[in-house]
């Protein structure tokens, strides 16, 4: 048989078996693997990396198979090139793997900023998501969303693993543009929609301290935020107006539930989602003078941040328009959001971006978008120019013209 075929049957069977890969990483996570491995190589001067017999000694076990066990899970974990692997032969003769961070497994530990995917990782693997995904089917052939589908109610534990996997996530992606995003300079005023807790403006404005920094999130939101220097939080509904700036942010959008976390299950939640499914939700268009008169001096932008990927098409017309009335006539909305290819791409970003896709389908039934999807919108809603400014960590960033 040609080594082709052996491939082939390889593929189809590694599809039969490809639950063992997110099961391993999790339950690596959930054994804070990571974290152990970090701390034994430097301990070790960061040279040779940490066998399965240190990394077990340090799990609370008395399982004597412990350390077999966490050899075979990393063995996986480092096929995948999420550990390096190599194998070392001690004086007394005994071969054993070795393994250590590698330039992936990184980005699971947590950094002093707070930067990490370790909470987004909680996060996926919640048994809320779990039972999402088992009501994908069921949403196929009868519609709807399946998390709504599967969920009457959401565990408030839930709602605190989603903050912090949103805000951990975040940092890092932000970090990164800040680097290489010059789109701030020169602004005056900013406005973050869906701003959440305003730690994605902190960052901001830290770096350009000149700027000043409106936050603009749902009342709930922004009724439990401490006054932060610099930053103005303002509480209202994107989907009537926002707040006038020199740009507008539009970041990480996120949930229509999820993000208002706290409020799952209470009577305010019931009557958002009361107001979100009703007719007049998208006919609504409010514009909030007293709050734009305000800033009118202040603010020529806003910004958007993987807000879109979370609504449909209608929701983020209405939302670019608001933006629009927001901004002068140099101003530009930044949307911070993954870019759907027009066409599948085997590379990891391009299967990123179609995971994340189906994510986005199951749990708040928003999508991701090509470029042409995003140009079409903000056509829709009176931009003429849509610019693709660069690609983060798989989130592009692009500037929107009047
Ligand atoms: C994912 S969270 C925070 C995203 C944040 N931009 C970031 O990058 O980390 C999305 C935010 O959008 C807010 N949001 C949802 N619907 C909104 C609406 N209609 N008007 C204003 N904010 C809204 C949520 O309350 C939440 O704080």
């Amino acid at each position: 048989m040609s080594t082709e075929e052996n491939e082939i049957f390889a593929h189809a069977m590694s599809m039969v078996n490809c639950f063992s890969l997110p099961t391993v990483f999790t339950t690596a996570m959930e054994l804070n693997v990571f974290k152990i491995i970090n701390e034994l190589s430097k301990d070790d001067g960061g040279g040779g990396g940490a066998s399965p017999l240190e990394i077990s000694s340090r799990l609370q076990t008395e399982n004597p198979e412990a350390a077999s066990m966490v050899d075979r899970m990393l063995h996986l974990l480092a096929n995948y090139s999420l550990l390096t692997c190599s194998v070392r032969t001690s004086e007394g003769g005994l071969v054993e793997r070795v393994y250590g961070i590698g330039p992936v497994s990184k980005f699971f530990l947590t950094e002093q900023d707070g930067g990490s995917l370790a909470y987004l990782s909680f996060l996926n693997s919640h048994a809320a998501h779990a039972k999402a995904r088992s009501s994908l089917k069921d949403a196929v052939l009868e519609g709807g969303v399946p998390f709504e589908k599967a969920h009457a109610d959401i565990d408030p534990r839930f709602s605190s693993i989603f903050n912090k996997a949103m805000a951990s996530h975040s940092i890092i992606i932000l970090k990164k543009i800040l680097e290489t995003y010059k789109g701030f300079e020169g602004l005056n005023s900013l406005v973050d929609v869906g701003g959440g807790d305003g730690s994605t403006l902190n960052m901001i404005i830290n770096k350009y301290p000149s700027i000043r920094g409106i936050n603009y999130d749902l009342p709930h939101v922004i009724q439990h935020l401490l006054p932060s220097l610099g930053i103005e939080n303002i509480e209202g509904n994107m989907f009537e107006a926002v707040p006038k700036g020199d740009a507008v942010l539009l970041k990480f959008f996120s949930s229509k539930k999820r993000c208002g976390a706290s409020m799952a299950g209470s009577e305010l939640f019931q009557k958002w989602s009361n107001f979100r499914d009703s007719p007049t939700f998208l006919s609504t268009s409010v514009l909030y003078e007293e709050i734009c008169g305000s800033w009118a001096t202040l603010l020529k932008l806003i910004e958007l941040q993987s807000i879109c990927h979370n609504w449909n098409d209608e929701q983020c017309v209405t939302l670019l328009k608001n933006c629009y009335k927001a901004l002068p006539e140099t101003g530009k909305v930044i949307i911070i959001d993954p870019l759907m290819p027009e066409a599948a791409e085997t590379n990891f970003t391009g299967k990123l971006v179609a995971e994340l896709d189906i994510t986005m389908l199951i749990s708040l039934g928003g999508r991701e978008r090509t470029e042409r999807e995003f140009a079409a919108l903000s056509k829709a809603a009176g931009f003429s120019c849509l610019k693709v400014v660069s690609c983060v960590y798989a989130h592009s960033i692009l500037d929107v013209h009047k």
